[in-house]
């Protein structure tokens, strides 16, 4: 391992305390039954073998309330994938948290989900794949997937779920972004999260296939911009650009270890989804340790707390307080260096080379998809 800090610190070399996280993913499964080419998931997948009971999940509830979070996002692969959600729901519930339920909609029947109603999850997130079966169907690698989710959020909705559609954007279907809008309005949607792809994991392998042009990311941002207008007091759009073609990074997880928290299906923590592709670092286990302690004590978390961590460019930058540098696990993948300025930074002396790249992705032929699939016997 790299010589991390035991403290972090500021530029004046002042310890820095770590504020407390306010939401937390559980990743509970990394099953699917959909293959989206985008997925966040890692690369190598968690084995069902693998995976937390949900007594350990009752017990990570628990700890994460004590440490300060409010609301769980009970994500996967696709949660509905395991058997005992509804118990692992319950445990969420009873340890006071908000539950945000992220699924694909497909494998959840509306008796389950009313049973899901029951013991408390209190917010439905639904992904879509296209306005349309056949493109919604061709990205999922799901035969049938369209239908299966447009029941799905009939029922999300009868029950009373406040409900999201999360919509992943990329090269395929960025023009039909504002069909997308008006979709999520029909179904009822109280919120929308429009997300560029993020080139990482199973997405960096499909970069000639879903990097968007900058003409779609400038389309992109003036269909949102019109939509919040449009839409204000109705439907809230978030949205995640397309930081390849922007000027400067995005805040990943609004700074490294200061807001949220990742528990992966084997029960590793982690500071974001992606922090695995960082190669060199360690992840503690909430089987070994307690949550508190990872969030407050450990390597991994304190790598890139507070200033000190950072390099030139960031380092002297007005900005540093504001995007702390970009992402890391984009300069992990682009610079090869995890401390490094996000190269998507126009400050960063990779840029011309990222905006190089993207460009001549999103210029070539499209290629085939690669479904994320899980090695045999997962
Ligand atoms: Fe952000 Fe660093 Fe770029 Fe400044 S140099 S804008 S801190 S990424
Ligand atoms: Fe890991 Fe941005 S995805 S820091």
């Amino acid at each position: 391992m790299k010589d991390l800090p035991a403290q972090p610190r500021d530029l004046d070399g002042n310890p820095v305390t770590p504020g407390l996280p306010m939401a937390m993913l559980a990743e509970i499964t990394h099953r699917c039954p959909l293959a989206c080419p985008y997925c966040s998931n890692p690369v190598e997948l968690t084995r069902s073998q693998a995976e937390l009971p949900a007594e350990d999940w009752a017990r990570v509830f628990r700890e994460a309330a004590d440490l300060g979070v409010l609301q769980v996002h009970i994500s996967g692969g696709e949660p509905g994938a395991r058997r005992d959600l509804a118990q692992i729901v319950e445990s969420a519930s009873a340890a006071g948290l908000y539950v945000n339920l992220i699924t694909s909609g497909i494998g959840i029947t509306r008796q389950r989900l009313e049973e899901l109603d029951r013991k408390g999850v209190d917010h439905v997130q639904l992904s879509l794949q296209g306005i349309r079966p056949d493109m919604a169907d061709r990205i999922s690698g799901h035969p049938g997937s369209w239908d299966k989710k447009m029941g799905f959020a009939g029922w999300v909705t009868e029950i009373g779920f406040p409900l999201t559609i999360n919509a992943v954007v990329h090269r395929q279907n960025m023009e039909r972004l504002p069909d997308m809008i008006e979709l999520a309005e029909t179904l009822g949607a109280r919120r929308i999260e429009v997300a560029t792809v993020q080139f990482h994991g199973w997405a960096d392998l499909n970069r000639k296939a879903l990097m968007p042009t900058r003409e779609q990311a400038v389309f992109a941002r003036q269909v949102v911009n019109e939509a919040r207008i449009r839409l204000r007091g109705r439907m809230v759009i978030d949205y995640v650009p397309a930081d390849h073609h922007a000027v400067y990074p995005k805040a990943c997880m609004g700074g490294w270890g200061s807001t949220g928290l990742n528990v992966a299906p084997d029960g590793s923590v982690l500071p974001c989804h992606a922090a695995g592709s960082i190669g060199w670092m360690r992840f503690e286990n909430i089987r070994d340790r307690s949550l508190s302690d990872i969030w407050h004590l450990s390597e991994a978390f304190n790598a890139f707390r507070g200033t000190d961590w950072m390099a030139e460019p960031c380092r002297s930058c007005e900005r540093k307080n504001m995007d702390f540098g970009g992402c890391r696990c984009q300069a992990m993948a682009i610079a090869g260096d995890a401390r490094a300025t996000d190269p998507v930074c126009s400050k960063s002396p990779l840029h011309a080379q990222v905006i190089a790249r993207a460009e001549e992705d999103a210029g070539a032929d499209m290629a085939e998809l690669i479904y994320r699939r899980m090695k045999k016997g997962g």
